[in-house]
């Protein structure tokens, strides 16, 4: 999306206001891709149903449908409004998002808005921030979304299994001055889904406790719900995707066949500076905010493809290399203007000064019966107690994963800021929910409690292991409330 240059123009250094006008230019002039480049992955919108334009107001209904993931490979998937992904919502910072939820599953549900300050009221984790929505059920979820960046929506109830069977959407929270001038953007939702080849699911419980200390992952891989799609390209045009790692157990490692690419941001926005890349990795729940200009001749094809990443035993040992979506060249003359330039955010480290300490450690033990639980300093989620915080307070966490199994750890409802060995912030800067902790490894961050009391949820982002035992809460200056499941 493009804003016009002139509400930037005054505020910022002469380099972007040049950059603003071409960009005005490239805005007049539309898109800079052939026309229906993303056609193929395009994400269906929820209508926004209120007519005031900072109130987006839109219906979402759970129901099992049938979808289609490749060329008649059909599936009865459980689905937000018949599709997945679930439909793109897509409002601007500051705005007021109300979702009129209903559940048609054949279970109870909730809706997890990952990544976003909501208040705790609204962040849907059963029995702690409301009742789980019964089938026939409904809900209203209503809060601002303070921050611009890419959020995803998903389940909290027997996540592994239903975010597996395809309950997941993209929240795209816009910039209003979004400093990007990239008129192409795409929002990609990579997933997986494991089908039993005769038109049904794998068990989400298949191969026991041992399947579950692994984290189950789907056999099919999806880009917007479609196997392999392809996007069409204008050779050197620039163009952005803002992809979400929405895999229930996966890590994403991607190559576009050796051409760079830059990430400008992250979980939480933009980053303090861009980075260029030539892979890139997301752990379950992470995204990426990425530009690029493809080069090719044309008609060639570039293949994105995703590489066995090693996230602890079983993960690389003969496993394949995978191509997961096509960007085609199209038959037109390259793109020789201008492209971007280096967009900066000013992003304040967070003071560790005199941050209280916390500790934990990621555990997994195996019972006499030989099953496997995982556990937070060796107590698995039912019996652990949970960390307390106070609103203003500043916590550095270290958190050891003692296991042989990476853990990308997710904290609701706040940002942190990831440390290095020293305890000094890494940069680029960033707001993170989402870091993974890889095995056998200590990841250090920090975080400030802004003034939201509630019972805030922490876990790893392979479902199978929060569901495991690979739970924790913050009780953010409120007494504990009673978590059962
Ligand atoms: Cu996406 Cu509790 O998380
Ligand atoms: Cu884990």
């Amino acid at each position: 999306m493009l804003y016009p240059a002139g509400i930037r123009t005054a505020v910022i250094p002469a380099v972007a206001v040049l950059w603003g006008a071409l960009a005005a230019q490239a805005h007049a002039q539309g898109s800079l891709q052939p026309r229906d480049w993303d056609r193929a992955v395009a994400l269906a919108q929820a209508p926004d149903l209120n007519p005031d334009p900072h109130v987006v107001e839109v219906n979402l209904d759970a129901r099992v449908a049938p979808v289609e993931i490749a060329p008649g490979e059909r599936v009865d998937a459980w689905t937000y409004n018949g599709g997945i992904p679930g439909p793109l919502i897509r409002a601007r910072a500051g705005d007021r998002l109300v979702v009129h939820f209903s559940n048609h599953l054949p279970e109870a549900t909730t809706v997890h808005w990952h990544g976003i300050r909501v208040p705790i009221h609204m962040d849907g984790v059963p029995d702690v921030s409301q009742p789980p929505v019964t089938t026939g059920g409904s809900f209203t979820y209503d809060f601002v979304v303070p921050d611009a960046g890419l959020y995803w929506y998903h389940p909290h109830v027997m996540s592994a299994a239903q975010v597996g069977f395809g309950l997941y959407g993209a929240l795209l929270v816009e910039d209003p001055d979004d400093p990007v001038a990239v008129a192409d953007e795409t929002v990609l939702v990579l997933s997986d889904i494991g089908l039993d080849g005769k038109g049904g699911f794998e068990p989400p419980d298949s191969g026991g406790t041992t399947g579950m200390a692994f984290g189950r992952e789907g056999n099919h891989l999806l880009v917007n719900g479609r196997e392999r799609p392809r996007l069409l390209a204008r050779a050197g045009a620039p163009q952005r995707w803002r992809v979400v790692n929405a895999a229930k157990s996966r890590f994403f490692q991607l190559e576009l066949e050796g051409q760079p690419f830059t990430r400008i941001g992250g979980d939480g926005g933009l980053l303090e500076y861009p980075v260029q890349l030539e892979a890139l990795v997301l752990a379950p729940g992470e995204r990426a905010d990425l530009l690029l200009a493809p080069k090719g001749a044309p008609g060639s094809d570039i293949v994105v493809r995703a590489y066995p990443f090693n996230r602890g035993f079983g993960s690389v040992e003969y496993r394949a290399v995978e191509d997961l979506m096509t960007v085609s060249i199209a038959d037109e003359a390259p793109y020789t203007g201008a492209q971007p330039p280096a967009v900066r955010r000013t992003i304040e480290p967070t003071s560790t000064d005199g941050a209280t300490k916390i500790a934990i450690e990621f555990t997994i033990a195996q019972g006499q019966n030989g099953a496997f639980e995982y556990g937070i300093n060796g107590v698995p989620f039912a019996k652990n107690h949970p960390v307390t915080a106070r609103p203003g307070e500043t916590q550095v966490w270290t958190i050891t994963n003692k296991t042989k199994w990476s853990h990308p750890f997710h904290l609701h409802g706040f940002f942190f800021q990831v440390l290095d060995e020293k305890g000094g912030p890494v940069h680029p800067l960033e707001w993170k929910d989402t870091v993974n902790v890889p095995l056998e490894q200590t990841v250090r961050l920090v975080v400030r409690y802004d003034d939201r009391p509630g019972n805030w949820m922490f876990h790893c982002h392979v479902l199978d292991h929060a569901d495991g035992g690979l739970m924790g809460m913050v009780d953010v200056g409120v007494p504990h409330a009673d978590h059962k499941h």
